[in-house]
This record gives structure tokens, C-alpha cells and sequence, in this order.
């Protein structure tokens, strides 16, 4: 089941929006088979089985991630920038707020050499949660 949030449960400097749809990590967890396969990329759960015959990597190298945040694997594979646009074709919502936190050190771990070569991309803003930046 779905955790429909609409907006009571805040997370500082993250505004809850009401037309999204929350999923714990025990709930993607469970979709790790090639019957239904989900995964998480930056905070955002993604089912992906329509896609793994399609995958330009392999269905493989996604079914190890399934079910589990894959950030770490998509974003040292270095996919361009179509890879990145495709992912909202899979989107089905976000991690819940209360296991996001868990994932902070996700972006605790971002270089400043990972956060220019975004900018200069252009891709900083669709990436990174900026407002993280902020600190006060
Ligand atoms: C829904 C998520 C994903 C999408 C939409 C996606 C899309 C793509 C695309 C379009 C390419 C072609 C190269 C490019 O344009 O960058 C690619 C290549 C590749 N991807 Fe993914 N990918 C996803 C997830 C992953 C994950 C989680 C992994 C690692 C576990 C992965 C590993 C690879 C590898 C190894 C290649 C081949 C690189 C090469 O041979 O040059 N991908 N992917």
C-alpha cells in the first residue's frame, strides 16, 4: 500500500506536495522481482519493468539494484543527460519523508567536483536537492 501524504508530514527545507505519492523503502523493497520492478534513484521511486528489456546497459545490472536505492550505481555509470529525461517515464513517486532522512548522507558524500561538473552541465538544479545548500 501507498503512503497517500497530503502535506501533514513536513520535512525541513522540503515542501510536501499534495498530488505526490510517498512509498516507504519496505514497500519498493518488495518489488525486486522481473514481475514488477522498482527502484530508487535521488528520492524517487521508479518502476522500471516495462524497461528492462530496453535498458542500453542490460536488464541485469538493474535487477541487482532492484527493489533498493540504485543512485549510487546510475549516477557512477555517468548516464547523459537522455538517460536522466527517461527516468520520468518510470516515475511513480517519491521516498517517504521518514526514510529520507535515513538517506541524508546520501548527499553528505557529494564532492564539490560532483556539484560543479552538474552545474556546468546545466543539471545541478534537477540533481541536487539546493536548498540543502542553504544551511540556515
Ligand atoms: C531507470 C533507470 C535507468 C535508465 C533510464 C537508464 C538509461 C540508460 C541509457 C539511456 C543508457 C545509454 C547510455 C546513456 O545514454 O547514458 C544506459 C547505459 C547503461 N546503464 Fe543505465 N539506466 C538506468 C539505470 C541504470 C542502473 C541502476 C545501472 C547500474 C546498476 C545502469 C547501468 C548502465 C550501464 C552499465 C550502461 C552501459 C554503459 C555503456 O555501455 O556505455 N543503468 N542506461
Amino acid at each position: 500500500m501507498a503512503a497517500q501524504d497530503s502535506g501533514s508530514d513536513s520535512m525541513a527545507g522540503n515542501e510536501p506536495e499534495a498530488s505526490v505519492t510517498y512509498y516507504r523503502l519496505e514497500e519498493v523493497a518488495k518489488r525486486n522481482s522481473e514481475k514488477e520492478t522498482w527502484l530508487v534513484i535521488h528520492g524517487r521511486v521508479y518502476d522500471i519493468t516495462r524497461f528492462l528489456d530496453e535498458h542500453p546497459g542490460g536488464g541485469e545490472v538493474l535487477m541487482e539494484q532492484a527493489g533498493r536505492d540504485a543512485t549510487e550505481s546510475f549516477d557512477d555509470v555517468g548516464h547523459s543527460s537522455d538517460a536522466k529525461e527517461m527516468l520520468k517515464q518510470y516515475y511513480v513517486g517519491e521516498v517517504h519523508p521518514s526514510d529520507r532522512k535515513a538517506e541524508g548522507s546520501e548527499w553528505g558524500n557529494v564532492s564539490v567536483r560532483k556539484l560543479t561538473q552538474w552545474a556546468k552541465r546545466g543539471e545541478l538544479e534537477e540533481t541536487f536537492p539546493i536548498h540543502l545548500l542553504g544551511g540556515c
